[in-house]
């Protein structure tokens, strides 16, 4: 089968070498004419392991080119990012566009996926729309369906193929056919609905961490007031077995989860709304922690830049955000998969006075307390993921601060 895929980012195109390296003839669109010269080289960015191997392997099939003009196919994928603007609305104007190119050259039998994460209603009442511009007519000349992405980046390769997909077809032929094309590399169970509920779905349960991230948050702050620690009140907690409390944090970035909420509730003030602004809003805290604790104009070296562990991924990552609110301070930066802030800790950690681990990579578990402090100015270490040992730094002479928990006062 000739398979377009439209946006070759951290979904397109690890998606277009999938059904490449399963024999289909794959054409990559991009609007990115770096990105598509770089694929019909064989050049490729992503740094995730295994996925490098997978993606040179669909080269070398020969099956996988890259064009910035889209071309007649039989199956139009579409993977192109979906935003909010400034003021968290969804900024629809690339699945706009992509469907706009896909109707130049669309034909009878054609199928379309949705890929892009949307809010309910797009797939009916914005995409069809446009696609029809061809005319022909979706579910009588063209299948239509959205099938959410919820992969994992830092494991795309794996969740690709393991988890469980959703297909949302505008109708039982569409849901079919999409249902095949997948079954091709999708070991894990594939449901059907209908393209609304696909899209409400995929909101659901990003929506779901993100309001349990902000109650972990909530918490962690509370904690903070009380003098106690969130850590060992989860912990307990988490022993009933109808508790599941997440852990808190310096805040919820990545393309998908301080994003996805916005496309529910799209401008109603409510649980979900509040529970974006608790997320967005721990940042601040971390700032407020710093400030308090560093001196003016003070060197602050951070650990991890990418917006969770063990990714370079950076996209809405709390350190970036974190960044601009530290305009008083010297900040040094450190993060073993961000390239450019790949670089030795102690030359970052030199004469800081206050080192604040953002990010839980796993690279970090190495780190000395003792040596760290050597060449540290200052003693102030604030974690922000429980992720070292507390006694150990203390033992080494830090004063060490824990993310939602302070001292009992018995
Ligand atoms: N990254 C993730 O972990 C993840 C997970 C699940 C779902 N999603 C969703 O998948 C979609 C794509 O996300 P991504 O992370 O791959 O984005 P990305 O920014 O990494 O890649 C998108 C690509 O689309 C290209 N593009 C933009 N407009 C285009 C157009 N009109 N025609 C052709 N190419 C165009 C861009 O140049 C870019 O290369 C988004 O809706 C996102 O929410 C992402």
């Amino acid at each position: 089968m000739r398979i377009s895929v439209i946006g070759l980012g951290y979904i397109g195109l690890p998606t277009a070498a999938m059904f490449a390296n399963r024999g289909h003839h794959v054409i990559g669109t991009d609007v990115d004419d770096k990105k598509v010269e770089n694929v019909n080289k064989g050049v490729f960015a992503i740094e995730e392991p295994g996925l490098l191997a997978f993606l040179r392997d669909a080269f070398n099939t020969g099956n996988l080119r890259a064009s910035v003009e889209i071309e007649p196919c039989d199956v139009f994928i579409i993977c192109v990012p979906t935003p909010i603007d400034d003021g968290n609305k969804p900024d629809l104007s690339y699945v706009e566009s992509a469907g706009k190119n896909i109707a130049s050259v669309l034909q009878k039998g054609n199928l379309v996926i949705l890929e892009s994460t949307v809010p309910p209603g797009t797939t009916i009442n914005l995409l069809k729309p446009i696609l029809e511009i061809s005319g022909l007519t979706a579910g009588k000349d063209f299948d239509l369906c959205h099938c959410p992405e919820r992969v994992m980046p830092g494991q795309i390769l794996k969740e690709l193929t393991e988890n469980r997909r959703l297909i949302g077809g505008i109708d039982t032929k569409s849901s079919k056919r999409a249902k095949e094309l997948y079954s091709t590399f999708v070991e894990g169970e594939i449901y059907i609905a209908d393209p609304t509920t696909a899209e409400f779905t995929k909101l659901a349960e990003n929506t779901f961490r993100d309001v349990n991230i902000a109650l972990a948050n909530e918490l962690a702050l509370l904690c903070e007031k009380h003098n106690t620690d969130i850590w060992k009140v989860r912990e307990m907690a988490n022993n009933h077995p109808r508790v599941d409390i997440h852990k808190p944090g310096p805040g919820v970035g990545g393309h998908c989860l301080p994003v996805d909420p916005w496309f529910l509730v799209n401008g109603d003030s409510g649980l979900i709304t509040k529970c974006r602004e608790i997320n967005d809003g721990m940042v601040e805290h971390v700032e407020a922690t710093i400030t308090a604790n560093t001196g003016q104009n003070g060197v602050v070296a951070i650990l991890g830049t990418a917006y969770k562990a063990n990714t370079e991924d950076k996209r809405n990552s709390p350190t970036m955000k974190l960044l601009g609110l530290l305009d008083d301070f010297d900040i040094r930066l450190h993060d073993p998969y961000v390239k450019e802030h790949r670089k030795s800790i102690d030359e970052v950690v030199e004469k800081a006075d206050t080192l604040v681990l953002m990010v839980d990579h796993r690279d970090y578990i190495d780190i000395v307390p003792a040596d760290i402090l050597k060449l540290m100015k200052g003693d102030v270490v604030i974690d922000t993921r429980n992720f070292f040992d507390p006694s150990e730094w203390k033992n080494a002479g830090a004063k060490y601060i824990l993310l939602g928990a302070r001292e009992p006062q018995i």
